[in-house]
């Protein structure tokens, strides 16, 4: 549906100018026409619907802050899809976040706006890979990280993200967890417990290309810089980095940084969480090396309506597979759940 207007008149004007407010920072007003009347359509028919959208922290910003109804990290977004009473979740974000909302939630219609987003990650590994470990190491946990297949999920003991890998790691109790797929973030939690961690050797074909040497050239240019990395990069940009957490770690230590007077700021991730977290913290300024993650670039606002309108693509899940997988999961939720110390 070609829904271009570039005059921007009447009701979708009316409907869209105070939503612009929210992205004016980031987003040129001279480009505001190419997205209102999507948005104007896309958030009618979510009413009609009775949807909701659920959207990462690495969409664009014309998707984050104009028709998502929840953002956040993986976790986040994990514990909001369990609790939504919508009839219809669209996941913007990547296919195994949509295949966990329909674990959590089965009764609701999952739908994803492009089916190819996928994830380097959850490629890295199969179900048959998992199988063949756990008879090499009978007794040692299988710890798997939510990018990942049902299948492999299906095959864990208890998925974990990056915003609650260290604290069920060292909630197990084990000696040693076999921690699957990706090898950094598997060696950041080795770096943080006494738990011997066996690893795979998956890797985020984003956050693996950023160096420590990187950080340092950035650093060079200006001492004061606050770095901040995503624990999916390599050991030597984690060693130069002042903090380490999820995506919605990251945005939470950006506001500490502007309440406290304002920085500037490094972020090890993709591309559009800085854009993201900038719309709201003025008195932060970013450097930005751009990696983009070209799964989760497969989102745009046309293919979002589309979604709606034809109520694709829906993301099911086997019931055999399902159900093994959603006992590895509500284990993680549960984990997320109790309150910290
Ligand atoms: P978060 O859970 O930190 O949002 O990370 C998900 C992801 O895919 C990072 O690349
Ligand atoms: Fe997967 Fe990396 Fe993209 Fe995250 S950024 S979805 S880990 S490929």
């Amino acid at each position: 549906m070609a829904l271009i207007d570039l005059a921007l008149q009447g009701s979708v004007a009316a409907e869209t100018d105070p939503i612009f407010e929210r992205v004016e920072r980031i987003i040129p007003r001279v480009e505001w026409p190419l997205h209102a009347p999507y948005v104007a359509a896309i958030n009618r028919l979510k009413r009609e619907r009775k949807a909701v959208i659920l959207a990462h922290n690495y969409q664009v910003p014309e998707i984050f802050y104009t028709v998502a109804d929840i953002v956040g990290d993986s976790l986040a977004l994990a514990m909001k899809a369990a609790e939504t009473d919508a009839d219809v979740i669209v996941l913007c974000g990547v296919h195994f976040m949509a295949e966990t909302a329909k674990l959590v939630n089965p009764s609701k219609t999952v739908l994803v706006p492009d089916l190819r987003a996928g994830c380097s990650l959850a490629e890295s590994i199969t179900a048959a890979d998992v199988r063949l470990l756990r008879s090499a190491y009978p007794d040692t946990p299988i710890v798997t990280y939510v990018n990942t297949s049902a299948e492999v999920k299906a095959e864990s003991d208890v998925c974990v993200t990056s915003g609650n890998a260290v604290q069920i790691v060292e909630a197990l109790q084990a000696p040693r967890v076999i921690f699957l797929p990706d090898e950094y973030l598997a060696k950041y939690v080795a770096s943080q417990t006494n738990v011997e961690i066996i690893a795979w050797k998956g890797h985020c074909e984003v956050h693996e290309r950023f160096s420590g040497a990187d950080v340092a050239r950035f650093r060079e240019g200006d001492p004061t810089l606050t770095v901040l990395a995503h624990p999916e990069c390599p050991p030597d940009v984690l060693a130069e980095a002042d903090f380490v957490g999820s995506t919605q770690g990251m945005s939470e230590y950006v506001g500490r940084l502007s309440e406290s007077g304002g920085a500037r700021v490094l972020l090890m991730t993709e591309c559009s969480m800085a854009d993201n977290v900038a719309a709201r913290y003025a008195n932060v300024d970013f450097v930005r090396p751009c990696n983009l993650c070209p799964h989760m670039k497969r989102n745009t606002l046309p293919k979002i309506l589309h979604s709606l309108e034809a109520m694709e693509y829906e993301v099911t899940v086997a019931p055999e597979i399902a159900q093994r997988a959603r006992r590895a999961v509500e284990r993680m939720l549960e984990f997320s759940r109790q309150p910290r110390d």
